[in-house]
């Protein structure tokens, strides 16, 4: 089995919980299935509702951690009145658990393009022809629409949509859970210092 290779070591001694997360991601890389990049997004709406929904992490790196949705769907709306959310990762092959809180920012034109322009032509297309989180009459409409846009787009280059783009997460909060026996597991949390650097803190399971 995959997972015995990957020890998980004393990570509650670590100071840097960026290069702790680009480890434990690399292990998820090779322990699961589908998807090691899978999240669970939390948002709030007006109310103060929690919503929560799985996104995929495009990227990371000390600047924060980015996925890509519509701007027009429920978790767009909700980052943009909001500026915060959250994130959990859950490893389940490896038994880990990484939470992040923070605030967020829209990627830069660029990013998003150069992101956008990545994707395969079906889904540039498919990004176009979903009104996402909207209500829709049937799956007839929805095929409707990518037909439309695949005839509008047929020729050249499918510019990104000015509704599509990315969120960038800069967490002030990471977690980091491993699972031991008898539910007594390892948790660890890091709070920015002053000085740039990460305070510790180890949690009752
Ligand atoms: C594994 C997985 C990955 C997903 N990745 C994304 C993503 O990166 N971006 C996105 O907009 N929706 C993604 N979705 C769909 C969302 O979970 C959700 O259905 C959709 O974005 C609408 O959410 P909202 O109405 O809360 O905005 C993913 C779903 C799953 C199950």
């Amino acid at each position: 089995m995959v997972q015995k290779e990957l020890t998980v070591g004393d990570f509650t001694e670590r100071t840097d919980p960026l290069q702790l997360f680009g480890e434990w991601m690399a292990d998820a890389e090779k322990a699961e299935t589908n998807d090691p990049n899978a999240l669970a997004l939390a948002t709030v709406d007006e109310s103060g509702m929690p919503d929560v929904r799985m996104v995929l992490l495009k990227d990371f790196d000390a600047d924060g951690f980015v996925f890509y949705t519509n701007f027009g769907s429920a978790k767009g709306r909700e980052i943009l009145a909001t500026g915060k959310a959250s994130m959990c990762f859950h490893w389940k092959s490896l038994r880990r658990q990484v939470r992040l809180r923070g605030t967020t920012s829209v990627v830069s034109e660029a990013e998003a393009d150069a992101y956008f322009d990545s994707r395969p032509r079906g889904s540039r297309i498919g990004a176009w022809a979903s009104k996402q989180s909207q209500p829709l009459e049937s799956r007839f409409a929805l095929e409707k629409r990518v037909a439309e846009y695949t005839a509008k787009y047929a020729i050249g280059h499918v510019p990104r949509p000015e509704w599509w783009s990315g969120f960038r997460l800069k967490p002030s909060y990471f977690e980091f859970w491993h699972d031991r026996p008898f539910r007594l597991h390892d948790r660890v949390v890091f709070t920015p210092t002053n000085d740039g650097g990460w305070e510790t803190t180890r949690l009752y399971p």
